[in-house]
């Protein structure tokens, strides 16, 4: 089976990227983006592409290739499910806010009502695929919905769970270190799942495509981010020792990483982790665990949440701490918003959580970002119902340079790991702020010795 057209439900971070890759290798099969948010679609159609409303470095050369010539976006989800022979859902599934399984299930709602929407538009046959991070046995309710149709139109599900980053995700895209293709083990199954695999192994090598079962794959997804996540809760873990016993973490984990069996990758200390995946993929395996009555299993991977939850909340009390016990009326610069480098996603972020903890102190904050919005910040504040405001006083500020968000501070946070912080004339920073001149570097990226040499008193996570 040779397929010739792909609708993709969902432009987000997900859906765009992979597209976008998908259809600047394949040429001649015709892949159509669309998404029910007008403005996030317009933005894919902006004619400037820094408006792209995403940011991912090399995304907007792959868009400038392919955008017009067999890439669209679009709003009109119904023509686009008519016309594709395969169907990506890449739609949002956050952790519930409600009802059964609230604080820890994925919702499914808007997976469902895209099942839903295939079944009423599709008249030909149709492989649905499953981008979307979800629960273990997903695949059941949707194949359920659309063999229920009372029309004879048949469905394939394929799981085909996404494993790019944020930041990296068109590096991702283009060398995957594997592709996951899950199906039905029945001849029509696997002619699904040999039609998307032909897609990949036009740039990926065969060895790297793994085809399973759909609940392996499922599983896959959630395990894989869960043992990411873990990695760097231990290593959080290990940094709250570090400080008390005058170990460097930094060199802990070099040491370790260097062990072949442990490898060095996802060892960084940090402030926590952040991102749409990492809590909700492990929440989601918690929920399962306790729905199969697994509770020992359930309480081992929720310890990973916790000890991030702690990790946050530690370095929001070290700053009260230093700064004398008390951060009142004290202004306090953010550097970096979003939830890693590299994106302009804030999703989880821990820069969030550490405002809310130091606007609970009654502290002023002044942001930066390179890369997120002044809107985007008050959102996610908002979204915690965070102390913002206090009789028209606005409590947090947000600057589009890193030098007018140290003016007359008495600590900087560095809560993303931004390569250009270390290019910055620190010298000039110094003499912006009050004095002493703190710096809390919750992601271990700035040089101690510099820092320190100019009169701050630094203190990073896990030294
Ligand atoms: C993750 C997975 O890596 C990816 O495979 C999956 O598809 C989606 O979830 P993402 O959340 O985009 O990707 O970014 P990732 O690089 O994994 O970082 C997640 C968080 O962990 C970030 O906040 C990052 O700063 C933090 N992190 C990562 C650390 O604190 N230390 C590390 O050593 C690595
Ligand atoms: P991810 O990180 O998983 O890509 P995002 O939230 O960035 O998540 O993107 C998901 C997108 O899916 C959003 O732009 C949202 O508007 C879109 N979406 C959700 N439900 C539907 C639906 N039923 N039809 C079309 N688009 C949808």
């Amino acid at each position: 089976m040779k397929i010739q057209n792909i609708c993709c439900i969902g432009a987000g971070y997900v859906g765009g990227p992979t597209m976008s890759v998908i259809a600047q290798k394949c040429p001649d099969i015709k892949i159509t983006v669309v998404d029910v948010n007008a403005s996030r679609i317009a933005a894919w159609n902006s004619d400037d592409l820094n408006q792209l409303p995403i940011y991912e470095p090399g995304l907007s050369e792959v868009i400038r290739e392919a955008r017009g010539r067999n890439l669209f976006f679009s709003t009109d989800v119904d023509l686009a499910i008519e016309q594709a022979d395969m169907i990506f859902i890449s739609v949002n599934t956050p952790t519930k806010t409600y009802g059964l399984g609230k604080g820890m299930a994925s919702d499914l709602k808007y997976i469902e009502l895209c099942a839903r929407q295939i079944a009423r538009v599709a008249t030909t046959d149709k492989i649905v695929v499953e981008k979307s991070t979800l629960p273990v046995r997903t695949a059941t309710a949707i194949k359920n919905i659309l063999d229920n149709t009372g029309n004879p139109v048949q469905f394939q599900i394929l799981s085909n769970p996404e494993f790019l980053a944020e930041g990296t995700a068109v590096m991702d895209l283009f060398n995957p270190d594997r592709v996951l293709i899950g199906g039905e083990e029945t001849a029509k199954g696997l002619e699904a799942v040999q039609a998307l695999v032909d897609i990949y192994s036009r740039w990926v090598p065969k060895e790297k495509i793994l085809t399973t079962n759909v609940w392996s794959s499922e599983l896959s997804k959630l395990t894989a981010n869960a043992f990411l996540a873990q990695r760097v809760s231990s290593i959080n873990a290990i940094s709250e020792l570090c400080e008390q016993t005058g170990a460097n973490v930094t060199e802990v984990a070099k040491a370790i990483g260097m062990d072949s069996r442990i490898g060095s990758e996802f060892l960084k200390a940090s402030v926590g982790f952040g991102g749409s995946c990492f809590q909700k993929d492990i929440l989601n395996l918690v929920y399962i665990a306790k729905t199969y009555g697994l509770h020992q299993v359930a309480d081992y991977w929720e310890q990973v949440i916790l000890m991030n939850n702690h990790q946050r909340e530690r370095f929001a009390h070290r700053i009260v701490k230093t700064l004398y016990n008390t951060v009142s009326d004290k202004k306090i610069a953010f550097l970096g918003w979003a939830f890693k480098k590299d994106t302009n996603d804030t999703r989880e972020s821990a820069a969030i959580y550490v405002a809310d903890y130091l606007l609970n102190e009654q502290a002023l904050i002044q942001v930066y970002d390179p890369k997120v919005t002044a809107q985007q910040v008050y959102t996610d504040l908002n979204y915690l119902n965070s102390r913002t405001e206090v009789e028209n006083e606005v409590l947090v500020k947000v600057h589009t340079s890193a030098y007018q968000a140290c003016e007359d501070v008495h600590a900087i946070a560095i809560l993303t790991e931004w390569e250009e912080f270390n290019t910055y004339d620190w010298e000039l920073i110094y003499q912006k702020m009050q004095k002493p001149a703190f710096v809390f570097d919750g992601r271990n990226v700035l040089n101690k010795e510099l820092l320190e040499k100019i009169g701050f008193t630094y203190s990073a996570i896990g030294r």
